[in-house]
């Protein structure tokens, strides 16, 4: 829809802007019809992975995948982000900006099943793998790991196919709990924390790290007692 088509559904009336409700019955529908969107494909990559957690639990008699998390953002964070980052506040900006409008957490026992569970969903023929951050080998300053993805999935609707793009966070469970810790911190400090928290944390995340690792190595040697 044009400009000036949709400023004919803004009505003024003494001064004042009156939206139609034609209009936000309008936007309303096509929000909708976008988060459908969004949370179809959340189901997808969730089907896949859960697939992949079936299959290696039959073959190795162990889920790699110890659980996972999903969310489509809400409007109102959408809106927020685009407005953080100074990007057009439209559906199509976002659709077009945000990669994580739909987002999916994968949390693994082991640092070895967040990289093969990785491997074997961006090899799947209908997944294009758009973005990789590997925060667990360059973990950033403040400590944080993860392996992000950004992959695209088809979505087959009644009559067209769309292309949606779906974040996926991957990391172990003590990466995650440290993780969550974090959020909250950043967030009730708006990103000023206390330096003894933010020096706390850290070197939290590297005890996490190096446990990470050895818990690998004494799975990796239990394995073999089999
Ligand atoms: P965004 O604008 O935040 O999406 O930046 P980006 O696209 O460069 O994203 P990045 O892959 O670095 O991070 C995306 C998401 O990962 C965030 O929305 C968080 O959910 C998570 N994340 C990234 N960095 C941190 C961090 O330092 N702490 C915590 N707790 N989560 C993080
Ligand atoms: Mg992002």
């Amino acid at each position: 829809m044009g400009q000036s088509e949709e400023n004919s559904k803004i009505v003024r009336e003494n001064d004042e802007m009156i939206i139609s409700p034609e209009f936000v019955e309008e936007k309303v529908e096509e929000l909708n019809e976008v988060l459908l969107v969004y949370r179809s494909a959340i189901k997808e990559v969730r089907t896949k992975l859960e697939i992949l957690d079936d299959e290696l639990k039959i073959k190795r008699k162990r889920n790699p995948i110890e659980y996972m998390k999903s969310r489509v953002k809400t409007p109102g964070s959408i809106m927020d982000k685009l407005h953080r980052k100074g990007l057009e506040m439209s559906i199509e900006s976002a659709k077009k900006n945000l990669n994580d409008i739909a987002g999916i957490r994968v949390i693994c026992s082991f640092v070895g099943d967040i990289y093969e569970i990785a491997k074997m969903l961006i090899r799947q023929d209908d997944i294009t793998l758009i973005e990789e951050k590997d925060y667990i080998s360059t973990p950033k300053s403040n400590g944080y790991r993860s392996l992000h993805l950004v992959v695209e999935i088809p979505i087959f609707f009644s009559d067209h196919v769309e292309p949606v793009k779906v974040e996926v966070q991957i990391r172990t469970i003590a990466m995650d709990f440290w993780a969550s810790l974090e959020h909250k911190l950043y967030y009730k400090t708006s990103g000023e924390s206390p330096t003894h928290i933010t020096r706390d944390l850290k070197e939290c995340a590297e005890l996490i790290a190096s446990t990470d690792m050895r818990m690998q190595d004494i799975h990796n040697e239990v394995e073999k007692l089999r």
